[in-house]
């Protein structure tokens, strides 16, 4: 069996590719990665010389690198690779549509000339744009996506589905709510807000801080996804959640707890344009179907999460300077996307 992995060097797809070695050590796996600012090859250090993984740095845009990458009758694709970040996408969304949409594209078209078995295309509850209190977004639920980042995803999820519609192609498809664990880049809210605390400087809170986020820990999204490729209905989608809708505030002011630092750290700064207010996911069809349930309840994953970060600071100084980057430049030749200031 050969899997192939897009956006294997960021935190979702590293958290895939260590699980699955792991479980299926005699499996080639390949992980193909353009190695940007979101790509470190430090999350992969545990399997780097595994003799069954191998790592190819390319870009999915690249359609003759894909071809050289995907082995013939390739078992199976996982496809995580992305621009992932909403602030990024409002800042600028160009790299947004050529990675998330035309990068797409070009990998399902490569996919099926390979003549693979199955395509796992991995989404986000944030094609369904903000929900009402009490409402929670389902299978079926229309799409509305509203920042740059949801809206190339949701274009990315038809292009999946369109290639499942027109040449019966084995697409499955899963909607993840905001995933949290070690490996993280410290962009997003979580490992942010660890860093800044545990260094005692201020935790940007966007608005007043009610937004409602589902937080779903990483392990539990990668077994749901392994589920979804092994035993899914093709042309499906899953959605993947904690059942657990937050407000950030709430969030915030338990991981302040856990590590006892004051909540006076909270400092309300501008909005997010166009911030979606509440996501929630109903994970009812994964439960019932594939027999999935998140294992790790949340303020458990949180104070291992929190843990993680407090052991690791050598990577969180690393992935915060940008040295890793020097190194995959120094190892691959890659070109680098800076950070947003
Ligand atoms: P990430 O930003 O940590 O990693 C993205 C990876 O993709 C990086 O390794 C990067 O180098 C690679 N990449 C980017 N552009 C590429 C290109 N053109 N060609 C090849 N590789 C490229 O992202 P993540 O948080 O691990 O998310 C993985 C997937 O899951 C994404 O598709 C994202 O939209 C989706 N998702 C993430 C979350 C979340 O909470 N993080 C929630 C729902 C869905
Ligand atoms: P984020 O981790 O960027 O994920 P997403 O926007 O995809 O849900 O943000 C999670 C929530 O936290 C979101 O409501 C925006 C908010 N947020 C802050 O309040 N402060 C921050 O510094 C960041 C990065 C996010």
């Amino acid at each position: 069996m050969a899997v192939f992995v897009t956006g294997g060097a960021g935190f979702i797809g590293s958290q895939f590719i260590r699980d699955w070695v792991a479980r299926y050590p005699e499996q080639t796996l390949i992980n193909f990665d353009k190695l940007t600012y979101a790509g470190n090859p430090d999350n992969l250090i545990e399997v780097a010389d595994h003799p069954s993984y191998s790592f190819i740095q390319g870009d999915i845009c690249d359609a003759d690198s894909l071809r050289a990458a995907i082995p013939e009758q390739c078992d199976a694709i996982v496809h995580f690779a992305a621009e992932s970040h909403v602030d990024r996408s409002i800042h600028s969304a160009s790299e947004f549509v050529r990675t998330n949409v035309l990068g797409t594209q070009v990998l399902l078209d490569v996919a099926r000339e390979r003549k693979t078995r199955r395509f796992l295309h991995i989404s986000t509850d944030e094609v369904g744009g903000s929900m009402a209190d009490d409402e929670y977004y389902r299978e079926d639920s229309p799409y509305a996506p509203s920042s740059p980042y949801a809206a190339s995803k949701a274009a990315a999820e038809h292009l999946a589905r369109a290639a499942h519609h027109t040449f019966g192609f084995d697409v499955v498809l899963t909607r993840t709510s905001n995933n949290y664990g070690p490996f993280q880049f410290p962009e997003k809210l979580l490992p942010l807000a660890i860093s800044n605390a545990l260094e005692d400087r201020p935790i940007p809170v966007y608005g007043d801080g009610l937004q409602v986020r589902d937080w779903v820990h990483v392990a539990d999204n990668c077994k749901a996804l392994a589920l979804v490729l092994e035993g899914g209905n093709s042309g499906e989608t899953y959605h993947i959640g904690g059942r657990l809708p937050l407000p950030n505030r709430d969030v915030l002011r338990l991981l302040l707890s856990v590590l006892g630092k004051p909540e006076t750290l909270l400092t309300q700064v501008t909005d997010r344009l166009g911030h979606d207010r509440r996501y929630a996911v109903d994970c009812t069809k994964i439960e019932r179907e594939l027999g999935w349930t998140p294992e790790i309840a949340f303020e458990d994953g949180l104070k291992r999460t929190i843990q993680w970060y407090q052991d690791n600071s050598a990577w969180v100084n690393r992935a915060k300077s940008g040295e890793y980057r020097n190194y995959y430049q120094h190892q691959y030749g890659g070109d680098i996307h800076e950070p947003v200031p």
